[in-house]
């Protein structure tokens, strides 16, 4: 039976395993998907091990960046992402390396909240890898202007270079913004420690704007939390963009793109 796994460290909280079995069962593929803890100065002696029988695996942190080094080819997401969460050896034994975060971000907004990109004014907060992974696919979607808005502008800057040939993107700080946007991306890793990034609650356009946090949790995220009181018409979590990106990493696998809706409500319920 052909085996994948997610590669990361910590790994013990990954719902990657759960997910994928989800979607072997669902689809009727044949396939084992484990966690595998990896040590943090040895990412590709265990990555060479696990491939010399493994079929594919997802990479999590703080491993991605290595993932990048260690791939053979890479797909255009993700030599832009600069990061890959998702290898897959290919019949000559290389290890081909995918980025799916993004399109996971990208499809959970429109597939699964309904949202339109095109033409809409996008605030991306965090500059760090999170961030990098998901401006190419935001940018595809056409949005009237993406602003990336960092505590280091130096980086946000740099991104915003690097990106400038896809679409409307500029670099920002977080007290120079005052104006509503219609969407807010939080990809820094501030709610991880409970913190909000220092934006004003003028970017919130009550009724209208909708915030979305990359992280998820038990319970509501300090950014979401902070967004609902200052009157965004909806908050969303990171859940359904954990769920997408490993939907596109299955269809990269198997050739078959599973349905995340079940999969989706079955982790839900999980964490409720
Ligand atoms: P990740 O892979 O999660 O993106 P990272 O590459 O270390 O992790 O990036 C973390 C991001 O969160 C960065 O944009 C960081 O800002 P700096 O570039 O200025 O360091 C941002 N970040 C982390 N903690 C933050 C906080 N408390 N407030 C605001 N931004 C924060």
């Amino acid at each position: 039976m052909d085996s994948y796994c997610v590669f990361g460290n910590p790994i013990g909280h990954s719902k990657s395993p759960l997910i994928h079995r989800l979607f072997a069962e669902q689809t009727g593929e044949r396939l084992t998907y484990e966690a595998v803890l990896a040590p943090l100065d040895d990412f590709s002696g265990c990555a060479r091990a696990f491939f010399a029988t493994g079929k594919g695996g997802n990479v999590t942190v703080p491993f991605k960046e290595q993932a990048y080094q260690l791939a053979g080819s890479l797909s255009a997401r993700a030599q832009r992402a600069g990061a890959v969460n998702t290898l897959k050896k290919l019949d000559d034994g290389s290890l081909l390396g995918d980025n799916t975060d993004g399109a996971g971000l990208v499809r959970d907004l429109i597939r699964n909240a309904g949202l339109t990109l095109a033409g809409k004014r996008i605030l991306l907060l965090g500059a760090g890898g999170a961030a990098r992974g998901v401006i190419e696919p935001i940018l595809a979607e056409k949005p009237a202007a993406l602003v990336i808005a960092n505590r280091t502008v130096e980086k946000a800057e740099d991104l915003a270079r690097l990106f400038a040939d896809l679409g409307p993107v500029s670099a920002s700080g977080f007290d120079w913004l005052e104006e509503p946007v219609d969407l807010i991306i939080n990809g820094t890793s501030a709610s991880l420690s409970g913190d909000l990034p220092p934006i004003s609650p003028s970017l919130i356009q009550p009724g209208h704007t909708v915030c979305y946090d990359m992280m998820y949790g038990k319970e509501m995220t300090a950014f979401n939390r902070w967004a609902s009181e200052h009157g965004a018409l909806r908050t969303l979590d990171g859940l359904g963009m954990l769920v997408e990106q490993a939907a596109e990493a299955f269809l990269l696998w198997r050739g078959v793109l599973p349905d995340s809706a079940p999969v989706l409500a079955e982790l839900r319920r999980q964490l409720a």
